[in-house]
């Protein structure tokens, strides 16, 4: 369903983008001829991912660095642009989680999903605005259901996504005078990927969460690199500081049950 799009001439970078559904978005993007940069903290991932981007016959090229470190961040974008071109879209996607409850998280914990989430999406959108093309440029962040539905063992996630989509709204109003786009996705649960692995690994939660979407199954990364697609495309010219659910309707309500499931299968409790 991606015919309609063509990157051909344009410079993509996707923070984070080493794994799971942020490779599926580089390699969208990749597939409809950008170059394409990534970013992570592992140098394994990093160098695995541009080969992968590579195979598309479009200049890939990565960088190891944390998103906590502004100084790491703003460097690697510096890099990527000297190389690449100005960006016409970044993708920021960085993330971290697991369950734990408020009363058990320690202060270290909630502290890594925050610094990574939310001070991670500033450091990348803050670093990268230089290199943005202006007017022209759309920035995407991934967000998550966290942001906006309350969740058990997610105050961490939820707190800092919350905070992914107030930058998103503000940097929208802010950006959008000089011709850039900022916006949000919410993927629902997607299979196969290091989050799900993490949120339901065992069949029962497994089970819980295909019963919890409305069209009754996990996405796939394609079917969120499709939304980015469009967001970056003519198509979406209008469309800024939305954050848009892509998740089989999760969101209306079930995407709480699975966390609820989760305290009761770890805790034996009702
Ligand atoms: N339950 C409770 N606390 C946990 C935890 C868990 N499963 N995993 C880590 N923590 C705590 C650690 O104990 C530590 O707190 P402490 O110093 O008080 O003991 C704190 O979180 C930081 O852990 P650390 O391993 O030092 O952090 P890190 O910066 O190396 O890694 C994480 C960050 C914890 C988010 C790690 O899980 C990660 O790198 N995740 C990336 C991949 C991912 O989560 N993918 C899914 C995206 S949705
Ligand atoms: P993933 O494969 O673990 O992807 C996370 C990526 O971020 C990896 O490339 C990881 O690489 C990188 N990363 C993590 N911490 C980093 C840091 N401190 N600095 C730089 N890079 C860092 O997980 P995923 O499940 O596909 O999730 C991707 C995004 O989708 C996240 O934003 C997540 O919140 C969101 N999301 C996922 C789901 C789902 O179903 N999986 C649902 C809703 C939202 P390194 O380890 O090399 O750093």
């Amino acid at each position: 369903m991606t015919e309609q799009f063509d990157f051909s001439g344009r410079t993509v970078f996707v923070a984070g983008g080493t794994s799971g559904i942020n490779l599926g978005v580089a390699q969208a993007f990749a597939r409809e001829g950008a170059a394409v940069a990534v970013l992570s903290r592992s140098p394994v991932k990093v160098e695995a991912a541009v080969a992968t981007l590579a195979e598309y016959r479009v200049p890939a090229v990565g960088f190891a660095a944390d998103v906590r470190e502004y100084d790491a961040v703003a460097e690697a974008m510096s890099a990527a642009s000297d190389q690449l071109g100005e960006f016409d879209v970044l993708v920021s996607g960085a993330a971290g989680n697991f369950p734990a409850t408020a009363r058990d998280m320690s202060a270290r914990a909630f502290a890594a999903v925050v610094d990574i989430d939310l001070k991670g999406t500033f450091h990348v959108l803050r670093a990268a605005y230089e290199h943005l093309r202006k007017p022209g440029a759309t920035v995407i962040n991934i967000s998550a259901p966290q942001s906006s539905i309350a969740m058990e063992l997610q105050a961490h996630a939820c707190a800092a996504k919350a905070g992914v989509d107030m930058v998103t709204r503000v940097c929208a109003l802010e950006w959008g005078p000089v011709g850039i786009r900022v916006n949000a996705i919410a993927p629902g649960p997607i299979s196969g990927t290091e989050g799900m692995a993490r949120l339901a690994p065992t069949p029962e939660l497994e089970s819980l969460v295909t019963d919890s979407v409305p069209l009754g199954r996990y996405g796939v990364a394609q079917e969120i690199a499709d939304c980015c697609l469009w967001l970056a495309s003519p198509m979406a010219s209008y469309v800024t500081g939305a954050v848009i659910p892509v998740d089989g309707g999760w969101s209306l309500g079930g995407a709480s049950q699975l966390f609820t499931g989760m305290r009761k299968l770890f805790s034996g409790n009702p």
